[in-house]
Parts: structure tokens; sequence; C-alpha cells
């Protein structure tokens, strides 16, 4: 199985949908560790829960940017990390650590990218009036929300849209994306090819359009 380390910030919902996947013996997935750099973490709690190992790296505990990385590359290599997922992880991560993961690290972005990056995203949506909204799992590159796109999944606009009901509704999509996109992987059907991502045998077809 491939031997996924998640990082997650905050509330925990899409860590919670991969654990929920891995609870399949048939899911190709094994999480080994979930780390994340903020002590109120909901995310610890679920991982705690589901009896995996975790780590707290508080940012604040360290001098910079490339300190606070360094420590948690290795945290994850020491708990046997093949693999990254980027569950709501709020903190941009340098150069030197995506590059070091560059092919084995995903996030999960509630945008379709390239449309809407950084944070607010379904405030930009209604902004700038989409009518098709989503999200995207992607590879991670040292850009922000860059890198070849793996999986996306939209939902439509309504007229009578908040930014949390928005938020809602593309929410529901990445608990559906976030696992089918991570089982391409560990089944070797997501090749990177250049900027892009190949994918490959039974799901090339429409199942990832949505
Ligand atoms: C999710 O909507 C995720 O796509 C987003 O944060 C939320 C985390 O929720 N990630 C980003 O904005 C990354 N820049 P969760 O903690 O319940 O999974």
């Amino acid at each position: 199985k491939l031997r996924v380390g998640v990082l997650a910030s905050g509330r925990g919902s899409n860590l919670q949908a991969l654990i929920d996947a891995c609870a399949d013996p048939s899911f190709p997935v094994e999480i080994v560790h979930v780390l994340s750099n903020s002590a109120g973490a909901y995310a610890l709690e679920r991982a705690e829960q589901a009896g995996i190992p975790t780590s707290l790296i508080r940012h604040k505990d360290y001098p910079s940017r490339e300190a606070f990385d360094a420590a948690v590359d290795a945290r994850l290599r020491d708990a046997g990390v093949g693999f990254v997922c980027l569950a709501g992880f709020m903190r941009l991560l340098s150069e030197g650590f995506v590059r070091g993961w560059e092919g084995r690290m995903i996030n999960i972005h509630p945008s379709l990218l390239p449309s809407f990056k950084g944070l607010h995203t379904h405030e930009q949506a209604l902004t700038a009036g989409v009518k098709l909204h989503g999200c995207t799992v992607h590879f991670v590159r040292p850009a922000l929300d860059d890198g070849p796109i793996l999986a996306q999944a939209a939902v439509p606009v309504l007229p009578e849209d908040t930014p949390d009901t928005l938020a809602a509704r593309v929410l529901e999509q990445e608990h559906r994306l976030y696992p089918l996109a991570l089982r391409l992987i560990a089944e070797g059907k997501a090749v990177i090819d250049g900027d892009i991502v190949r994918i490959t045998g039974a799901a090339a077809g429409g199942a990832l359009a949505n």
C-alpha cells in the first residue's frame, strides 16, 4: 500500500474522507502519519480516533519557514511516509521542501484551478459571477496553488448562494474527489507528463470530470 502522510491545519473533514476511504481493505493506501502546525486542529483528534500516529509541529516554534519545513520533512521521513496529501494545510511550503517531495505531494484546493487561487475562493467565485465552481486535486509545485491537475469536480453556482452555501456544496465534492484522486495515484494510473497529468486505464473516461 502507498504510505501516505497527511498535513492538516484545521477541521480535517478532508482528512476524515481519506480515513473513511482507507477503512475499505481494498483501498490501496495506508495513512501512516497525520501532522499539524496548529495545536487546536480537530484533524489531530480525528487521526487519534482512527489510531493514526500524529505530530504537532508548531510553526511558531521555529525561527524561519525553512526551519519549520525541515522539521516537518524529517518527521515525515521518520514515519516512513512515501507520499504526502495536503488537506487544508494553511502554511506556504518553501521551495526546498516542495522540490524534495516533487511528484509525491498533492493538494486539494476549493476552486476550479487555475481560477481563484489563494484564500476566500467561494467569495472570489461569487464576485466573478461564474456559473460553475468546484474543487481541484493537483500535484504541488513551489508557486501557490500551481501544479499538474489530477482531478476536478464541478458544482453549479445558484442565484441565492452565499459563500457558505457554495462552500458546503463544493466541500461535499472535495470529500468524494480526494479519495478518488489518491486511488488513481496508488494504482499507478496517474502519471505526470510535463505540466499535465495523464490518466490511464479504466478511469481515463468521464469519471473524473465530475
Ligand atoms: C477545504 O475546503 C480545502 O479545500 C481548503 O481548506 C478546507 C479545509 O477543510 N484548502 C485550502 O484552501 C488550501 N489552500 P477541512 O480541514 O475540513 O478538510
